[in-house]
């Protein structure tokens, strides 16, 4: 018997995302998203990297599937590339592209393994960028249209539905910073595009629930583990301040809480809102607050926030702790308080974890074995937080450790990686972790 057993009918599961491992960029005619057109833009990823092979699942989802019916997982995540059902974000649809997804799933079906599809992870059409973007509204009208023809094409085989990975990411890495596609920076732009996601997950679940009867839908969240540099007043409404930003714009809303008032006026004092909140048309709440079946959340890790001079021009702080290759800080602690936050505040339905995972360069040693202690050791130690959560009563049902493969992890390329599966690049060779054989008996215990 495990010492750690999860209750029966746990979902185990991995996630990957499109643009990261598909490759084949040019084929069955999908259209160019904006990440082909970032990463082909000098400077904007490390080396030049470009996701136009990356892992070439698009060929080898075979063999990908295998894999994954060898580490015996329950659940599968990938996304659905918008640009290969819609090669113009909008209008005549690509039938090679739902083809390829019908195929895939058929392949995991046949495993017993359960698919739960991403619409959105990042890969907007570049035609939806020219006519504005997430800034724009018409985009989150777009996105709807698109997520009811996949339902309508897919419904039969996919039950289990995300609509937008990581608004967070896509409107503040997308639009403020410029670190991720499309690469803008502008904080006004940023906080429409926000919105427009969160509007975009509303509409969006209910074209899927009136194309697909008993689908089961939820966006995914991100979320940092926020705590104060010290105990003085500025630091803690820094700290304040970044959670509002991170975690609270995106989940309160999305929970019915609307917009949290504090970050409106701090958002307002920055001038971020030059125009006020004018993005938010009557009606739009409701539809952001459309109840969802579970609740997804991603979570990596916690940041330390020291206050400057305003709560908005907060300083994060590195200190000494231990650390991933994406200089990320293990704090699993922070993923038992977040599930215990959201259960306690928000009364979540259902909690799948559907991101949580950690970057290691392990070498590929002589005998051909990857030996990530430190992996088994991350893995380990959030699955105990897991745990302990559920023991406290949080109604939490899986856990999709981030990623099955190594990948093309955006701003980074080639340079991190993440995969209980190594992948040797200029062969496509897929070399299993260590990892991968733990994992697989966690699996089969039901714990560990
Ligand atoms: C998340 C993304 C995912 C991957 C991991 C490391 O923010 O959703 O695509 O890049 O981080």
């Amino acid at each position: 018997m495990p010492a750690i057993r999860v209750p029966d009918g746990f979902i185990w599961g991995a996630a990957t995302s499109a643009y990261q491992i598909e490759g084949a960029v040019n084929e069955d005619g999908r259209g160019p998203s904006i990440w082909d057109r970032f990463s082909h833009t000098p400077g904007a990823t490390r080396d030049g990297h470009t996701g136009d092979v990356a892992c070439d699942h698009y060929h080898r989802y075979q063999e990908d599937v295998a894999l994954m019916g060898a580490l015996g997982l329950k659940a599968y995540r990938f996304s659905i590339a918008w640009p290969r059902i819609l090669p113009h974000g909008r209008g005549a649809v690509n039938q090679a592209g739902l083809d390829f997804y019908r195929r895939l799933v058929d392949a995991l079906l046949a495993r017993g393994i359960t698919p739960y599809a991403t619409l959105y992870h990042w890969d907007l059409p570049v035609a939806l960028e020219q006519a504005g973007g997430w800034p724009s509204r018409a985009t989150a009208y777009a996105f709807a249209e698109y997520a009811g023809i996949v339902a309508a094409a897919l419904g039969d085989r996919i039950r289990h539905w995300i609509t937008i990975n990581e608004p967070w990411c896509v409107s503040m890495l997308g639009y403020q910073t410029g670190e991720h596609a499309p690469g803008r920076r502008e904080m006004p732009a940023a906080l429409a595009a926000a919105h427009h996601t969160l509007l975009a997950h509303g509409l969006g679940a209910q074209a899927i629930r009136a194309a697909a009867s008993g689908a089961e839908v939820s966006i995914a969240l991100n979320f940092e583990a926020v705590v104060p540099l010290s105990d003085s007043p500025i630091d803690r409404d820094a700290a304040r301040y970044r959670d509002g930003y991170f975690n609270r714009w995106f989940l309160d809303p999305v929970c019915g809480h609307g917009y949290p008032g504090d970050m409106v006026a701090d958002y307002s004092a920055a001038g971020y809102l030059p125009r006020g909140m004018h993005f938010v048309r009557p009606g739009d709440l409701a539809t952001i607050a459309t109840p969802t079946d579970f609740f997804a959340l991603n979570y990596y890790t916690r940041v330390v926030v020291a206050g400057d001079l305003t709560p908005w021009e907060h300083r994060l702080v590195m200190l000494e702790r231990p650390r991933t290759a994406m200089a990320w800080e293990i704090y699993p602690k922070g993923l038992y308080k977040l599930l215990l936050r959201l259960y306690a505040h928000y009364h979540l339905p259902r909690i799948l974890i559907t991101e949580n995972g950690v970057s290691y360069l392990d070498p590929v040693d002589a005998d051909g074995r990857v030996r990530d202690e430190r992996r088994i050791a991350f893995i380990r130690a959030h699955l105990e937080a897991c745990h302990r959560a559920i023991q406290a009563g949080v109604p939490l049902a899986g856990y999709f450790y981030w990623s099955l493969l190594d990948n093309f992890e955006w701003a980074q390329g080639y340079h991190q990686r993440f995969g209980l599966v190594h992948v040797e690049y200029a062969t496509q060779r897929r070399i299993p972790r260590d990892s991968f054989a733990w994992y697989r008996e966690v699996i089969a215990a039901n714990g560990l």
